[in-house]
């Protein structure tokens, strides 16, 4: 199936994982893909790979760190600066289990997962909106139903120490970015999903102890990265969710998402603080 040829598309975190599956199945049906990616080391022999199978024009290495705000503006500078069209955006790169701070003092999970993604995506609009119809994806995950609020007082805190509650924070933050864009771009034909993989044998689950990750993908009932990038695949091409801007989906199928995912009053609040947390507005609005 090359159905995709003549598609300009960007996989953010396509190293590893759902992200390199991801961009693998859109070279395969024909798209051009820019694999934004923080280790070249890593991300070059991929995409020399993609380029052996799929023809010299199939992929670009796009350098991007999400948890150093200037890495996200240099890159965002330098796709405009190439001048081509961007049909389809893959928020997918994450982090989960680690503890810190970015470069630019935020929490670390919520920082690379959320304030990285919302930067360089809205850096993005105005060619997705020149392109459109356009798509962006936002690679999300069912854990953002543990929590029912944004802690807009802690964001710049380094993680506590539970980590999990800030990987949930940072899920809920993608899917409320997903339905707030939704809303802003409506008319525009630029559309917005959200997504769960499914629970994924990827390397996010490295921080977990060796000894302890064997019964733990037993108990969650992993499936492979290929199967972990079907939603994102069907979300950035499927014809008829073109009018289904805004919605979360996980197994190919639209979900319900937790009700704090369609908190407007939260969603406008998060794309405010984000606005003023990566200087693109003056306004206090925290
Ligand atoms: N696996 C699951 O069960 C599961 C479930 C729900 C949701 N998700 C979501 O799925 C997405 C993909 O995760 P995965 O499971 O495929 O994990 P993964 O195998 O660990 O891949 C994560 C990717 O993100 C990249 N990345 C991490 N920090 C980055 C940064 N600061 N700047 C740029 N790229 C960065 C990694 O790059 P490096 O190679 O350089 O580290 C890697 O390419 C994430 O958003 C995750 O939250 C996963």
């Amino acid at each position: 199936m090359q159905d995709l040829i003549g598609k300009t598309m960007l996989v953010t975190g396509a190293t590893a994982g759902i992200g390199l599956e991801t961009a693998r199945a859109l070279c395969a049906r024909g798209a051009r893909v820019h694999l934004a990616c923080r280790s070249p080391e890593k991300a070059e022999p991929i995409v020399a790979e993609l380029r052996r199978a799929h023809g010299a024009r199939a992929a670009e290495l796009l350098s991007l760190d999400l948890a150093d705000l200037s890495s996200v503006r240099r890159a965002a500078a330098r796709f405009l600066d190439g001048g081509e069209p961007l049909h389809v955006l893959v928020n997918n790169a994450g982090v989960a289990g680690i503890r810190g701070r970015t470069v630019d003092g935020f929490e670390l999970t919520f920082g690379t997962n959320h304030l990285g993604h919302f930067l360089f995506t809205v850096s993005l609009l105005e060619r997705l909106k020149a392109s459109a119809p356009a798509r962006i994806v936002h690679v999300s995950s069912r854990s953002h139903a543990m929590v029912s609020s944004i802690p807009f007082a802690r964001l710049r805190e380094r993680t506590g120490l539970v980590v999990l509650p800030a990987y949930a924070v940072s899920k809920l933050a993608n899917n409320l970015f997903s339905a707030e864009l939704a809303r802003r771009m409506q008319g525009t034909g630029v559309t917005s999903y959200a997504v769960h993989p499914g629970v994924v044998a990827s390397e996010i689950w490295k921080p977990i102890p060796r000894p302890l990750r064997a019964p733990w993908f037993w108990l969650r009932r992993m499936v492979s990265n290929e199967e972990g990038a079907r939603t994102s695949l069907y979300c950035a091409a499927a014809p008829e969710l073109a009018s289904h801007s805004g919605r979360y989906y996980a197994n190919e199928r639209e979900v319900a998402p937790s009700r704090a995912t369609g908190n407007i009053e939260l969603a406008r609040r998060l794309w405010e603080w984000s606005e003023q947390a990566c200087e693109l507005t003056t306004t206090s609005s925290r």
